[in-house]
């Protein structure tokens, strides 16, 4: 098998984004821009270019948006060419890329684990990648973090990779977080544990939304029961697989690479900010609007 040979993502974005109301009342919160695009497009450009060419969305009630952003708009194209805003057809670019996409409901909402196994029909018997709907990798999505890891999976004969970002210490709690066999960038997992209390946590290292599987993680998925928040959590069907005497890997992101998480509006606010800072057209200005705001003095 080569890493190309992995061209089959799952993006679940079933998830009511309760933390965000009420921006996410009849909105799904993978569609909340940053900076100009809404979350799940980068999500889907990432995708693209290192290679996925079929994407299978697990949405729910209220996702169809998401369908809608994907699809082409005829009527909308025309108009923009009827009414002489020609130059604004770039924008739409992303309709014509010659990804598939699927869709499949979650019809109960029982987390991501859940999420997850309603793929396990189309994906069939194959590996694949799991990229979380409300998390962008790296400014612009300019990372190839799903392409190393898809790497890795093939050079190790593993049954799961894993990306992990570094939090803070107190912050351990929220995630789910590495018990590394060693310091290196990419580690086998001895362990994985979903929201320790910061004494059990025994690392740093969070799970930070994408993940290579083989299909042995629907086997792992089935047979697990309800954790931490009453759902059905990946990272105890990942347990599962480790202690099944699967080898499983981490590894870490980039310096340079950052997982924005979309999922909080402390954390939205700031990929908002860094990512429209980022703008070529209008970053300079807001910089220097917030310096302002802010008081900033370069004497
Ligand atoms: P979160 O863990 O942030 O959950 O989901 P959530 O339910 O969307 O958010 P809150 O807690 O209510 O604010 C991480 C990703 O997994 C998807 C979400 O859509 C999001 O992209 N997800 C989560 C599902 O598809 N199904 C689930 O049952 C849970």
């Amino acid at each position: 098998m080569k890493p190309t040979d992995i061209n089959i993502a799952v993006v679940p974005v079933a998830g009511l984004g309760s933390r965000l109301l009420p921006a996410t009342k009849s909105q799904p919160k993978e569609m909340l821009p940053v900076g100009r695009k809404p979350v799940v497009q980068y999500v889907v450009e990432e995708l693209t270019q290192v290679g996925v060419n079929q994407i299978l969305f697990i949405t729910g009630p209220g996702k169809r948006s998401i369908e809608n952003h994907f699809d082409l708009n005829q009527e909308l194209t025309q108009i923009l060419r009827e009414t002489g805003k020609e130059d604004l057809l770039a924008e739409l670019d992303f309709e014509r890329n010659p990804t598939q996409y699927f869709y499949t409901r979650q019809r109960q909402l029982l987390g991501l684990g859940h999420a997850v196994l309603c793929a396990k029909h189309f994906v069939g018997e194959q590996p694949f990648v799991v990229a979380l709907g409300d998390s962008i990798i790296g400014m612009n999505a300019q990372s190839d973090m799903v392409q190393r890891m898809k790497q890795c999976y093939v050079e190790k004969h593993a049954s799961a990779v894993i990306a992990f970002e570094t939090v803070p210490r107190q912050d351990v709690y929220r995630y789910g977080i590495a018990a590394p066999k060693s310091d290196d960038d990419v580690f086998e997992l001895a362990d994985v544990i979903e929201k320790p209390s910061v004494a059990e946590a025994p690392s740093n290292l969070a799970i930070a939304a994408r993940y290579v599987f083989s299909p042995a993680i629907f086997g792992a998925l089935e047979q697990t029961g309800f954790g931490a928040g009453d759902e059905i959590q990946l990272t105890d069907a990942i347990r599962r697989l480790i202690r099944e005497g699967h080898k499983v890997y981490g590894m870490r992101l980039r310096k340079d690479e950052k997982r924005y998480d979309i999922g909080n509006f402390g954390a939205y606010f700031r990929a908002f900010v860094e990512f429209s800072l980022a703008d070529e057209k209008y970053g300079a200005d807001l910089k220097h609007h917030l310096e302002e705001l802010l008081h900033v003095d370069h004497t």
